[in-house]
Formats: structure tokens, sequence, C-alpha cells
């Protein structure tokens, strides 16, 4: 890799910044087991917090433990996000075990394509509660025990997807403009108590997934509308995440923060 090569990562893991205050701390991250989240945890264990994630990617998640196996391995719950009774029992059965969460981090989501007309009430409700709902019902999960322990941090993923208004995303562009509503909210509500709500807007950045939509050309042309011409990868997100999770960002709240390489 050259570090002139504007398209590579130019940092090592080790380069990367750790901040004292997130160690120890209790984390939370939906969808945890590839693609961004998979960033997350990782750079979440490397700060020596505390990590669960949930997800339905049985593989993908179990190889991420093992990968990251040492005194901070993360732990991994099988739990499907759409079911949100099962997602209040897992919640309270973690805090209760070992204690309130200080970060949470709502990051699943998917982006499946469809059009207008494809368009039924059972897939509205399906790519809504996929791409929202259980945003809001892990908050109020973790809320109470961030409450009584003085503070706590969500960081929710947007997207620049509604943004740019892209094709055939409607129900999933409707559902990550509402993410930001629903941030700038948690943020009025709970700042008094301490608790800080902000969302990450992602650009395009190169995961597993994304590579199955996009060919070369049409990676191409992402690289050629975005001011800079280095592609996203998962850490360029984890590094807002852990920053934005941190003491360090104490007072930030109730904003997004776009991470795309100016994409326009
Ligand atoms: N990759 C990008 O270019 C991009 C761009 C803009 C926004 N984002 C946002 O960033 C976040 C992460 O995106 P990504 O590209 O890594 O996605 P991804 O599809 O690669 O990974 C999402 C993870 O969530 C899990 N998941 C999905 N539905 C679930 C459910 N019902 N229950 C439990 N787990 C579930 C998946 O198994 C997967 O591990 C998402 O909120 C996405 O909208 C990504």
């Amino acid at each position: 890799m050259s570090e002139a090569d504007p398209t590579q990562t130019t940092l090592t893991r080790d380069q990367r910044a750790v901040y004292p205050s997130l160690k120890g701390k209790r984390v939370l991250i939906t969808g945890g087991g590839s693609g961004i989240g998979a960033g997350l945890v990782e750079g979440f264990v490397r700060q020596g917090a505390d990590v669960t994630f949930f997800d339905i990617a049985k593989e993908d998640s179990q190889a991420l433990v093992t990968r990251l196996s040492g005194a901070h391995q993360p732990k991994f719950e099988h739990c499907d996000l759409t079911d949100i009774k099962t997602v209040q029992a897992v919640i309270a059965r973690l805090i209760e075990a070992n204690g309130a969460f200080d970060v949470l981090i709502n990051n699943a989501a998917n982006d499946d394509r469809h059009t207008i007309e494809e368009v039924t009430e059972e897939y509205w409700d399906n790519r809504l509660n996929t791409n929202l709902k259980h945003l809001f019902f892990c908050a109020q999960a973790v809320i109470p025990g961030m409450k009584a322990k003085g503070g706590g941090v969500i960081v929710n993923l947007g997207s620049i997807s509604w943004h740019l208004a892209l094709s055939e995303l409607t129900l999933y562009q409707t559902a990550k403009a509402a993410i930001e509503g629903l941030t700038r909210s948690f943020a009025r509500e709970l700042g008094p108590d301490n608790i800080r709500s902000v969302c990450i807007v992602p650009g395009n950045v190169k995961t597993p997934r994304q590579m199955m939509w996009y060919t070369p050309e049409g990676e191409a042309e992402i690289v050629a509308a975005q001011c800079m011409k280095g592609r996203l990868v998962p850490d360029d997100i984890a590094a807002m995440a852990l920053f934005l999770a941190s003491d360090d960002a104490r007072l930030v709240t109730g904003h997004e923060f776009f991470v795309d390489a100016g994409w326009r």
C-alpha cells in the first residue's frame, strides 16, 4: 500500500486514537456482526470497552468474536431486532446480569431496493421495522439505566442516501430521514439527564454488502462525485463513533455528523 494512494487507509489499527474515557464502558452495538458494525465492535474493543453486539448473521458474528479473542473479547447475542419483545427481554437480561449500558450504537439496517409500485403494506412494515422501529425501542430499554448511572450516549446511524435522493430506496430513505428527527428528539428529552444523542451519516462505505450493489464503474462514479477520492471503510465510521461516544465529546449532542468524503 502506497502512502500516497488516496483510495487506501493510511493508519494501521495501532496508530488509531484511544480514548481513556471509553475503557471499561458498557457498549451495546446493533448489527455488529458484519460491515460497519464489525468495524464499530472492533473499534470499541480496542478501547478496552465491554462490548455486546446483536445480530442475526450467526456465522459472521461468531467469526468476529473468535477473531477478537483476548482480554476484551466482545459478546455476541443472536437477536432479531424486528422482534421488539425479544429485544426488550434480552436487554433487560443483559442489564440485570452485568449492569446498565453507557453507550448504545443503533447501527443495524438493511438497504434492500424497491420501486414504489412494489411496496405492499406488509413490506412497508417490514422495512420500517428493520430500519427504524428498533432504534427507538433499544434506546427506550437502555435509558433508565443510563439515567441511574448519571449519563450515557446514543449514537444512531443515518445515511447520506436521502440527502442525495438516491433511487429505489424510498422506504430505507424514509426511515433514515426519521432517524435524524429521532436523534434530535432524544437529545432534547435526555440532555437534562446527561444523555447525549447523535447521528452519524455515512457516505458510501466499502463493505461486503455494498459490493453486492456496485460494479467497479458504479464505485468509480461515487468516487468521482466525492470531493475526496478515497474509498470510505468501516474504520472511518468507527473513528467518528469513538470520538462521539467518548467524554471528549461531552457537550456534543442533537446533531448529524457526515463521514462521506464530501459526496455531493
Ligand atoms: N455501507 C454504506 O455505504 C452505508 C451508507 C450509509 C449508511 N449506512 C448505514 O450504516 C449502518 C451499517 O451499514 P452496513 O453497510 O454495515 O450494513 P450491512 O448490511 O453490511 O450490515 C448490517 C448488519 O446488521 C445486521 N442486521 C440486519 N437486520 C437485522 C435484524 N433484523 N436483527 C439483527 N441484526 C440485523 C446484519 O446481519 C448485518 O450484520 C446502517 O445503519 C446503514 O444504513 C451504510
